[in-house]
């Protein structure tokens, strides 16, 4: 039943665990009776089903903002009734992020062994990576309850975007993120964004405890992804998708799993999505998970009867993290859309990530875990060749520059997909003679 205020239906935040309700203004994150993590539920939107899907799909016509930038250039605030149906658009922090492409890409899909495979490429936000969705929503809900800074831990993704939309709403931005664990692209983002940015002598699960503690008692508002208005933001990628795709939801959607805020935002918005009939079937999620890196799989592996945590390890630093906040949340959308959970190693994702950068889209180490993944899925026969299938790009190949230089320049033997550069001097005869030796050059 829609919360009344006013005699107008509003949205609360609601304990996953024990149902108390909280206004939508309340800067807690977690219950205060049983500190359970806290969710937004919206009142009902004033049409469902097909005319939902018009109204949404009558806003991808042109509305932009002044400098291109409005509420109607944006991929979030275009499905605002199932996000945050009372803002305002002069209380919008926006900067035109989501509407990312859907890519085809018949080389990455052909590596996978899958006949249809699309890439949704969430690298081409503004900050390079899916977070500016729901940091959007959270900056712009810290802007309506008057936060005057706001904080996150981070594997340097989310520190990236904290830091451009508090930088855009005149906040004061603070991040802890893992010393010497982020990957360069996204420390100079953080830094020269403006964010107070301090490097934790710990890892990411040490940051994520010492950033929680920071909000409760010493008052800044908390944006990481148990914050709900992230999640609210992050059901967009799901929406974006299904509404580029005509409504017809794909038979996979494989995506790389961290702290599993996208799983859990998956989840929420698939349910939401069949109950308001803008789709009848969903998606079944694969999350993939480094191995050195997988609590989430361990947990799968026994039906979910434990909740497993480790000391993580991989490559795929966006994704080091061993004791995800959403586990409970994330459960329950592997449950309900029947889904699985992977892991693959180190070697696989470097091998997908050369494949998804050699066919000109490119993406970050993490992100080429979804591909990497799909690949094992249809070689165990889980996914079938014929399946329709989405993976979920999460980040830009530029984020982690030094994971490429040593992929391609440093690693001994040369892996199967490493293309050397060569010094030569500033001769045509130079140049001449590696044309000449390379004979697909020819
Ligand atoms: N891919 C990338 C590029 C990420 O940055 C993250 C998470 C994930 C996947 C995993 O998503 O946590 O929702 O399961 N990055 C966070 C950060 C932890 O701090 O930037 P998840």
């Amino acid at each position: 039943m829609d919360s009344v205020q006013h005699g107008q239906p509003v949205s609360v935040q609601v304990c996953d665990a024990c149902d108390a309700r909280f206004d939508a203004r309340d800067a807690r994150v977690q219950c205060a009776s049983c500190e359970g993590l806290l969710h937004v539920q919206h009142p009902q939107p004033p049409t469902c089903g097909v005319a939902l899907r018009e109204s949404f799909d009558a806003r991808l016509l042109p509305a932009r903002g002044p400098q291109g930038t409005g509420p109607g250039d944006s991929g979030v605030w275009r499905f605002r009734e199932l996000v945050m149906p009372d803002a305002r658009d002069e209380d919008l922090v926006t900067q035109g992020e989501g509407n990312t492409p859907l890519l085809a890409r018949p080389r990455i899909a052909a590596w996978a062994g899958v006949d249809h495979l699309l890439l949704k490429h969430e690298g081409l936000n503004p900050t390079g990576s899916f977070k500016d969705r729901g940091m959007t929503v959270a900056i712009t809900q810290a802007r309506r309850i008057n936060a005057t800074a706001v904080a996150c831990a981070s594997t340097g993704n989310t520190s990236s975007a904290l830091a451009s939309y508090a930088a855009l709403a005149g906040l004061r931005g603070l991040v802890l993120v893992p010393a010497g664990k982020v990957a360069l692209g996204k420390l100079s983002q953080t830094i020269a964004y403006g964010a107070q940015t301090l490097l934790v002598r710990g890892d990411f699960d040490d940051c994520l405890r010492l950033c929680r503690q920071s909000s409760e008692q010493l008052g800044v508002y908390l944006a990481n992804s148990i914050n709900p208005w992230r999640l609210e933001g992050q059901k967009t990628i799901m929406f974006d998708l299904l509404q580029q795709l005509r409504w017809q939801s794909p038979d996979w959607l494989v995506l790389p799993a961290g702290n599993l805020g996208n799983t859990s935002a998956f989840g929420a918005a698939l349910r939401e999505a069949r109950r308001l009939g803008l789709i009848d079937r969903a998606p079944r999620l694969a999350c993939v998970q480094a191995a050195g890196s997988a609590p989430f799989a361990a947990s799968f592996r026994d039906g979910f009867a434990t909740r497993h945590t480790v000391r993580a390890e991989t490559i795929a630093t966006a994704i080091r993290i061993g004791d995800p906040a959403s586990h409970e949340r994330a459960v329950r959308a592997i449950r309900e859309t029947d889904g699985v959970v992977l892991t693959v190693t180190d070697d696989e994702i470097l091998e997908a990530k050369a494949i998804v950068d050699a066919s000109g889209v490119g993406c970050e180490p993490a992100s080429a875990a979804s591909v990497a993944g799909t690949r094992k899925l249809v070689r165990d026969g889980t996914i079938q060749r014929g399946a329709r299938v989405v993976a979920l790009l999460t980040g830009h190949m530029l984020k982690d520059p030094e994971v490429m230089l040593a992929y391609h320049r440093d690693t001994e033997p040369a892996p199967a997909c490493a293309n050397r550069s060569i010094e030569i001097d500033a001769t045509l005869a130079a140049v001449e003679r590696v044309l000449r030796s390379g004979s697909d050059l020819s």
